[in-house]
């Protein structure tokens, strides 16, 4: 793991092979080890990056996440470190909203968008108050506590059922995050713009994944973005949850290598 040092915060990512290049942004409140299939699969044709976002995994949590922009503003310092000048940005759920704020603010870096299980609509007040509630419980009682909350929402009914591998990283990954680095991430999600009208304003060539048992952000939300993203075209991942990368990562990397061979 490399590390780099950018504005009061040292975060811990990879990169790995040459040639066009992949950024992922991992979900919440996991690091970007959930890429390491797609590491292993694409980084023999593609230049593919993945990191931690401040306060979780590796990297450390320096000044805080006041807003999902702070993400936004490590991603590109994150380029500008590496001399990436332009790249493919692939978010999954809370990767997906930080992409969606990186676009707002540095759309020139954007060659093409993959949105993975995630929404572009803000969240409803109920939606916000179930952020506040997890953000207390995470701090008075640490990572663990989100553990039993968060699997059975992230996992599909399929891997559940079949695959104990999955449940343990997953496991895994979210004590290996920081408390307050995943309440303040709570808190930046529960306050992130709508995303809607950037949909349309779009102008990359995009791709939309969803899991078919993903229930956190279900097809149907996928289904409405691929309605407001001009240039977009969209995939199911049969036998998947919210997290198809990890849970049937074939299907998923051959959707996305059939994308960066057309883009
Ligand atoms: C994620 O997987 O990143 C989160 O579940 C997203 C969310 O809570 O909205």
């Amino acid at each position: 793991m490399k590390r780099i040092k950018i504005d009061g915060a040292e975060l811990a990512y990879r990169d790995e092979g040459s040639g066009k290049t992949i950024v992922f942004l991992h979900a919440f409140p996991l690091n970007q080890t959930m890429w390491d299939e797609q590491i292993e699969a694409l980084s023999s044709e593609y230049r593919v990056v993945t990191f931690d976002w401040r306060g979780f995994g590796q990297s450390s949590l320096g000044e805080g996440i006041s807003s999902i922009d702070v993400f936004a503003d490590d991603l590109a310092r994150l380029l500008k470190g590496l001399h990436i000048d332009g790249a493919v940005i692939c978010g999954l759920s809370m990767g997906g909203y930080a992409a969606f704020a990186f676009y707002r603010k540095y759309s020139e870096f954007v060659s093409a968008l993959i949105l993975a299980d995630t929404k572009s609509p803000a969240d409803t007040e109920d939606g916000k108050r179930g952020r506040y509630e997890m953000a207390d419980l995470t701090r008075s009682k640490g990572p663990s506590a989100l553990v039993d909350v968060m699997t059975p929402r992230l996992i599909g009914e399929t891997s559940s059922r079949n695959n104990r591998i999955i449940a343990e990283r997953v496991k895994e990954m979210i004590e290996s995050a920081q408390s307050e680095g995943i309440a303040q991430a709570l808190v930046a999600m529960a306050n992130r713009p709508d995303s809607d009208d950037l949909l349309s304003r779009i102008a990359c060539p995009a791709l939309i994944i969803v899991g078919k048992e993903d229930k956190l952000t279900p097809p149907a939300e996928a289904e409405k973005m691929h309605k407001l993203l001009p240039h977009s075209s969209i995939e199911t991942i049969q036998d998947a949850g919210h997290l198809p990368n990890l849970e049937q990562p074939e299907s998923f990397n051959r959707v996305v290598k059939e994308f960066l061979a057309k883009i």
